[in-house]
């Protein structure tokens, strides 16, 4: 039986909290501001400054590289993984439906956005399962929300609602803390990740949302014992922007200041890596090709997560689905990852990584 310890009700008091919001409305403003949040391409992002060193004469055949990856016991067809957007509402299936049919059509990994709105309304969205039957699929839910009473009993009705591979627990106090309906009370959420590890009937991922997870947030979690975290940095879809924008002007300036707050996502990466040579680590946070994952690869994570750029490429500005668009985008990124391994001499990851590793010693 797994329960929490009942916890004093959590604050929300923010003037400007708009009373009558549902959580299915909040999650729908958050795609549409999401989407347009999205940086554009030709934006300068932190990993520009990471170049892959050209080689002139690949001992490598293109048309064989091998990008396959093992995670949570399946094979992977490319490093990468579309990390946990939405749910909650019919928009939302739809959505979580066409991206688990194109996640497993590629053979990549999926996570689903927090699953709270869809359980506590009685609703499963037990069908992703059959849609992506052979790629991990990842559960979500908040940390707040852990820690909170009932919450180890949420998070697993989560994973069994979708037999998921992997429950991701995300923390995301930046964004909380200027989120109209935010929780502000993150005592606790440790201890609640913690006994979420020791009770769970599946392995917890644990994951920033755009802000970034420092070293000495890896490291305590490394020393709790969890052994997967997605560093998502800084340089992609801005949560704090995003929910400044659901604030009033009067109350949105109050947080101007820490509307860049966080870690670029070379730092994290590079951070959490030298916490240890142990953690699978995914890096989201802005990639915006396979070029860019490639990068992310070899600063030391194991696959890179995409969000923001997977939303706009499946669904227009006017809430038109496009699976072909996104299939396309999909297929280029994995073209990208193969790209960048035989333009850099390697026929696979394990190559890349370890050239990427003597690279790195020589520098230091
Ligand atoms: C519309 C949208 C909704 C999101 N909802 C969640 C969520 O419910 N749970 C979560 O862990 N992360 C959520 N995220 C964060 C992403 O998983 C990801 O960590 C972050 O957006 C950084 O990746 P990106 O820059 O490629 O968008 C959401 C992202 C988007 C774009």
């Amino acid at each position: 039986m797994i329960e929490n310890k009942p916890s004093a009700p959590r604050s929300h008091t923010p003037s400007d909290m708009p009373s009558e919001i549902s959580v299915a409305a909040r999650k729908d403003a958050h795609l549409d501001l999401a989407k347009k949040a999205v940086p554009s391409d030709d934006m300068p992002h932190p990993l520009d400054a990471i170049t892959l060193p050209y080689c002139a004469l690949p001992e490598a055949n293109l048309s064989t590289i091998n990008i396959t990856t093992c995670w949570l016991g399946k094979q992977l067809k490319a490093p990468l993984m579309i990390t946990g957007m939405t749910g909650g509402t019919s928009r939302a299936r739809s959505l979580n439906q066409l991206l688990a049919a194109a996640a497993n059509k590629h053979g990549i990994a999926l996570g689903i956005g927090s699953q709270r709105a869809s359980l506590q309304a009685g609703e499963s969205q037990a069908e992703l399962r059959r849609i992506a039957p052979d790629i991990p699929l990842i559960g979500n839910i908040g940390g707040a929300q852990l820690a909170a009473e009932g919450g180890l009993v949420l998070a697993q009705r989560a994973i069994d609602d979708i037999q998921a591979d992997a429950l991701a627990i995300h923390i995301n106090p930046l964004q909380e803390a200027i989120q109209p309906e935010g929780d502000h009370d993150w005592r606790g959420v440790r201890a609640a990740i913690l006994a979420a590890k020791q009770t769970l009937s599946c392995p917890i991922l644990v994951k920033e949302v755009g802000a970034g997870l420092s070293i000495d947030v890896v490291d305590m979690l490394a020393s709790d014992g969890i052994e997967m975290m997605d560093v998502a940095g800084k340089g992609g879809t801005n949560w704090a922007a995003v929910e400044a924008a659901r604030r009033t002007p009067n109350t949105a300036q109050l947080y101007e200041p820490f509307l860049d707050m966080g870690i670029d996502l070379p730092d994290a990466i590079h951070g959490a890596r030298q916490v240890s040579d142990q953690l699978f680590i995914i890096a989201s946070g802005g990639i915006r090709h396979g070029m860019d994952a490639s990068r992310c690869l070899w600063l030391g994570a194991d696959i890179a997560g995409i969000a923001g750029r997977a939303l706009r490429a499946l669904e227009d500005e006017n809430g038109t689905f496009h699976e072909d668009r996104l299939d396309d985008y999909l297929s280029d990124f994995i073209q990208q990852i193969k790209l960048s391994l035989f333009l850099t001499g390697n026929q696979s990851i394990a190559n890349f990584k370890k050239m990427a590793r003597i690279c790195q010693e020589n520098s230091d």
